[in-house]
């Protein structure tokens, strides 16, 4: 691959950013974000529960005190996510007795006006300050036969939430990128359902700008080939990419488990960086940012109590790991 090896910092093909929660934006976690990365993405502040809990009524307060950081940082902000099937507040889906919506025409009338109002206070609350919108995220099932996902938005409306989402946030801020997330999009028949989705879209004129890939990753998968791939396929559509919520576990199957990360590992860690930072600057023109999905290991949606997980560039002292050497000066690596 035509490209230097080392690096000057991690954003110089492209804004690199961070999935971020108000923690992140005091102390030394906010010194951290503000040296290496230009952009952030809300974590779990923009979705829909911590948005909108009660039907109507809006809480921007978190959202809001992550944005003006950035903006007074000078860094971008993508806004994750308007549509998705988890994170929602339990209201979202009653039908108007209170009751659990069942698919009707009235449900499907009901479901998608909320749908435009909620799109409608939000991208307009944050036009020009969001310049990126994760619009729908995780749609596709390559399960399922015609590969939608079976979520209660698919339920009640079938495939056209994802039509009306991207035509109204659009309306809302004609100026924001909009893109549909999903991870897993190296997978050959996910990939190919979301090709042709997307393709469908653009056909028929839906305001749609690129697709996000997430790529929850580990130390062996994916490959950059795969990688290069499946951003090239996308980009013969004529669509943007973004890598959105990049980590990398220290794991390979589901049942291995460290107490602390061995060093062969986070060797192994920052060699995986590096493969796939070298597959995004070769392909710098198809791809015009990436975010990691959390600023340090010690915060990470990858540990839980009883397994921890080391996926990202900084350690838990915010110390630069292998992994981070692997991004912007892959000699350092032994
Ligand atoms: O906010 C509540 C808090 O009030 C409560 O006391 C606490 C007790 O468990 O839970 C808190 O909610 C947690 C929330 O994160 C905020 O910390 C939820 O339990 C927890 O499930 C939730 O996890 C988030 C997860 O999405 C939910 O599906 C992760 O932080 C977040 O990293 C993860 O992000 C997703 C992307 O949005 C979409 N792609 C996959 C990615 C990883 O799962």
């Amino acid at each position: 691959l035509n490209i230097p090896s080392v690096y000057q910092t991690l954003s110089d093909y492209f804004p690199v950013g961070a999935a971020i929660w108000q923690g992140n934006i005091t102390g030394p976690h906010s010194v951290l974000l503000t040296k290496h990365f230009n952009s952030i993405t809300a974590e779990n502040d923009m979705k829909w529960d911590a948005l909108e809990p009660t039907e109507g009524n809006f809480n921007f307060a978190t959202a809001d005190a992550l944005v003006n950081f950035a903006m007074a940082n000078n860094m971008l902000v993508r806004g994750h996510t308007l549509v998705w099937h988890n994170q929602n507040p339990s209201w979202l889906f009653k039908d108007a007795n209170g009751n659990d919506m069942q698919p009707t025409p009235e449900n499907k009338a009901l479901l998608l006006q909320r749908l435009e109002n909620h799109i409608r206070a939000v991208v307009g609350h944050f036009r020009g300050k969001v310049y990126a919108w994760d619009v729908v995220n995780e749609v596709i099932d390559p399960s399922q036969p015609d590969g939608f996902r079976r979520s209660k938005w698919y339920e009640i409306t079938g495939p056209d939430y994802i039509e009306r989402a991207f035509r109204v946030a659009h309306e809302a801020d004609p100026n924001a990128k909009l893109y549909i997330n999903d991870y897993n999009t190296t997978d050959p028949v996910k990939r190919a359902f979301l090709y042709n989705l997307v393709r469908d879209l653009k056909q028929r004129g839906v305001p749609i700008d690129g697709v996000g890939h997430q790529m929850h990753s580990n130390i062996a998968w994916p490959s950059t080939a795969d990688v290069i791939a499946t951003i090239n396929l996308f980009a013969g559509l004529g669509l943007d990419n973004q890598i959105t919520e990049l980590d990398v576990s220290v794991y390979t199957d589901s049942t291995t488990s460290y107490a602390s990360p061995p060093q062969d590992v986070l060797i192994k860690q920052g060699y995986q960086y590096r493969d796939l930072f070298r597959a995004f600057r070769y392909l710098k023109d198809e791809i015009s940012s990436v975010t990691l999905w959390g600023l340090a290991d010690d915060h990470t949606w990858l540990s839980t109590p009883t397994r921890l997980n080391w996926p990202l560039l900084f350690n838990e002292q915010l110390k630069a790991k292998p992994a981070y050497w692997g991004v912007v000066d892959p000699s350092q690596l032994p």
